[in-house]
């Protein structure tokens, strides 16, 4: 069975080939909206996301050697996320559904970066750090459904660290340049920790860099002390999920755990308390269409559809209002 996946949440859109089968990517293209000062402004990236669909679709088919005619699955993103951005995958996914007469099966974002872990991994039952720039959350399989253990309380980690960037005005994304002067910084600056039980914030922490900027703190020691910071935070809250579940897998996920740091702190943590840590290749921890079509080919499986009627947008969906038919 032939899977095409259509990401669209965010800053990404992302179509993806995948031989169900033999559980196979045959391909994963996708086009980032980015910027050289400012932040990302949701009706641009809708824009970008019209702009660029038809040559991503072609693009993925003709990377995976596959003709549109082929296909027999169209799964696509349905939530959460951006309005404008979410939109133009779902318009498309029902274009090509109701063209070639094949199903269509609408995925929470999510989960699917929980599932494609699980599909490119041994890992059998992790726990879920999931860090992206809108998402930070840590997630875990009980009682038939994907729950939220622990999240943030304020914005995403991406989004904190975007927040930051358009403050120094190195453009979006920010993390991957954040990494870069972090390297470069020595001195640790004491920044607030904002944990509680497995909760995290980062709304005080962003006031508390606008006015270390204003005192002359140099930014490089800001960027080295503010990853040594929220990285340490989301590894408690991780650890503290593994403990509570009593699970012995920790996954991560999200655009924010291609960050070198991040790995290394919950590789440390895992390895300290017994655990499995297990990190996807860059590719499938940012937002891409790879996981959307492995998640759909598994709810299709277990005999879930998508109505065209019922394929609307879900910007606000939660992960733990999806029933995880296809675990059962
Ligand atoms: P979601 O819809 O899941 O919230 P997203 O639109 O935020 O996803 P992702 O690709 O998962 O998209 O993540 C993008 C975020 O990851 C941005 O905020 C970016 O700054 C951050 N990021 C990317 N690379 C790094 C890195 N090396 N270090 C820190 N942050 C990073
Ligand atoms: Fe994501």
């Amino acid at each position: 069975m032939i899977v095409l996946g259509i990401e669209s949440t965010a800053h990404t859109f992302g179509v993806s080939i995948v031989d169900g089968k033999n559980k196979k990517v045959l391909s994963n293209v996708m086009e980032s909206y980015t910027t050289k000062t400012g932040g990302m402004i949701p009706s641009k990236v809708g824009d970008h996301h019209v702009e660029v669909f038809d040559k991503v679709i072609a693009q993925s088919l003709k990377k995976a050697r596959v003709k549109l005619k082929e296909v027999d699955l169209i799964s696509f993103s349905q939530g959460p996320g951006i309005g404008h951005s979410l939109r133009i995958g779902t318009f498309c996914a029902k274009t090509l559904s109701l063209l070639l007469k094949k199903p269509l099966i609408g995925v929470n974002h999510c989960i699917a970066h929980l599932e494609i872990g699980k599909m490119m991994t041994p890992a059998k039952d992790p726990v879920l750090l999931y860090a992206s720039g809108a998402n930070t959350q840590v997630i875990a399989y009980e009682g038939g459904k994907y729950r939220v253990f622990g999240e943030t309380l304020d914005m995403g980690i991406g989004n904190f660290l975007d927040a930051f960037g358009r403050v120094l005005g190195i453009g979006f994304p920010a993390g991957p340049k954040i990494e870069e002067m972090a390297k470069k910084g020595k001195n640790f600056v004491e920044l607030p920790y904002v944990v509680k039980g497995m909760d995290v914030s980062f709304g005080g922490l962003l006031t508390n860099l606008k006015q270390k900027l204003k005192k002359g703190y140099k930014k490089k020691d800001l960027a080295f002390s503010i990853q040594e910071t929220i990285f340490a935070m989301l590894t408690e809250v991780s650890e503290r999920a593994i403990a509570h579940t009593g699970k012995s897998e920790l996954l991560l996920g999200g655009g924010v755990v291609c960050n070198k740091r991040l790995q290394e702190m919950a590789e440390t943590m895992c390895k300290e308390r017994g655990a499995k840590c297990f990190i996807l290749p860059n590719e499938f921890n940012v937002d891409n269409a790879a996981m959307i079509a492995f998640l759909g080919l598994e709810m299709y499986k277990s005999g879930m559809r998508t109505k065209i009627k019922d394929a609307s947008i879900r910007p606000y969906e939660r992960t733990d209002s999806v029933d995880v038919k296809w675990r059962e």
